[in-house]
């Protein structure tokens, strides 16, 4: 009957190992993560964007719904995808490739349905 009880226990604390691990962000190739978007994008595109992606910001204009594709052309290279129309022909942003690893996140978060809530 111990041993029985011994099982039952590491059943137990193996189940609530595992369910902690599924809570934490676990990144998974190509699916970005809109929290941690959320952050980049507040740390670094704020001070032209708008806090709410969906309106014009002081300097750049609203970008929510940008492509994967956009974002990274526009954020590592300053440059746009082929065929693609900028919503502005200036050139004032700068290219950040150290957020090359970002990029998933950023698409993420300017994609997700309620990206206006960050202010
Ligand atoms: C120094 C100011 C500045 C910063 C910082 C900045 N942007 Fe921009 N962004 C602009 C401006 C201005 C434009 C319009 C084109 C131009 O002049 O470069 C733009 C254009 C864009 C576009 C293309 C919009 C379109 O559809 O034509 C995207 C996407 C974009 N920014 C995303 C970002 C992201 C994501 C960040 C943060 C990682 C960021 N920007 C940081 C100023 C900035």
């Amino acid at each position: 009957m111990q041993k029985a009880w011994y099982w039952i226990v590491v059943f137990a604390l193996t189940l609530s190992a595992c369910s902690k691990e599924s809570n934490s962000p676990i990144k998974t190739a190509g699916a970005g993560d809109p929290n941690r978007g959320r952050g980049i994008y507040l740390a670094n595109c704020v001070a032209c964007h708008s806090n709410d992606p969906g309106k014009d910001g002081p300097l750049g204009p609203a970008i929510r719904g940008a492509s994967k594709q956009l974002v990274e052309a526009r954020v590592l290279h300053a440059n746009y995808p082929p065929g693609y129309k900028p919503k502005r022909m200036t050139k004032v942003m700068p290219a950040m490739p150290y957020l090359k690893n970002g990029i998933p996140d950023l698409a993420a978060f300017l994609n997700q349905g309620d990206a206006e809530g960050v202010s």
